[in-house]
């Protein structure tokens, strides 16, 4: 039987909008006129809060290597998940958010109808092939009506989309440079991860792919 190709050359077309629930959308190429300048912000950010390997509660290592900004972080270890003011790597702030970031976060917010999105945080998710990250809710965000707005840039990735239990159906999505999925409302919970990133080489990010996730989490 043949398997679709979830990495066809064809990347769908710039501006393109596919829901994937009733109030979550790929908004395709968002970001792709950020480029290469958000590219350069993000080296700038993670040079002065570099990305490191989580362990997770349970005491596992993620496979993807993490990194924030804004005034809150998001952080793990064996104590468990939470979001704090300080990169406990470096004992300082948060680098603070660059206004394209924020820019980007309220517009893409917007564009998918959440209209009072105010990002106080970036996750920065990098996955080298073979980075994975498992099923999961985003729950730690102190108010569930803001929505989540995810950027991806680099290699590509399959996101899987699921629902509102662990067990529910899950949707595949291939994610190219530039792509942006905004969740939010009755779709704020639904458990969602990424598949294993396969080997290849970016033009401008190499052999990498980063996910940024702008929340309001505070
Ligand atoms: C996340 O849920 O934190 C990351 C999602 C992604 O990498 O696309
Ligand atoms: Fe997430």
């Amino acid at each position: 039987m043949h398997t679709p190709d979830l990495f066809a050359d064809e990347r769908p077309d710039a501006g393109l909008r596919e829901p994937l629930g009733a109030q979550a959308v790929v908004l395709r190429a968002y970001a792709l006129p950020m480029l290469p300048g958000l590219w350069h912000t993000l080296q700038q950010l993670t040079a002065a809060s570099p990305f490191r390997i989580m362990q997770t509660a349970g005491g596992r290592h993620m496979s993807a290597a993490l990194s924030s900004c804004g005034s809150l972080g998001w952080v793990s270890d064996t104590f468990g998940y939470r979001y704090a003011a300080r990169d406990p790597h470096t004992g300082q702030p948060w680098p603070a958010m660059p206004q394209e970031l924020l820019q980007l976060g309220r517009q893409a917010a917007a564009e998918a109808g959440f209209a009072a999105f105010t990002p106080d945080t970036c996750l920065i998710n990098r996955y080298l092939p073979g980075a994975r990250m498992g099923l999961h809710q985003d729950r730690h965000e102190r108010d569930f009506r803001q929505p989540i707005v995810s950027v991806s840039l680099g290699l590509p990735a399959v996101f899987q989309f699921g629902g509102l239990t662990r067990d529910a159906a899950v949707q595949r999505v291939p994610l190219f440079h530039g792509d942006v999925v905004v969740w939010g409302g009755v779709d704020r919970m639904r458990f969602h991860g990424v598949l294993p990133v396969k080997p290849g080489q970016h033009p401008l990010l190499g052999a990498q792919r980063i996910n940024l996730t702008l929340r309001q989490a505070g």
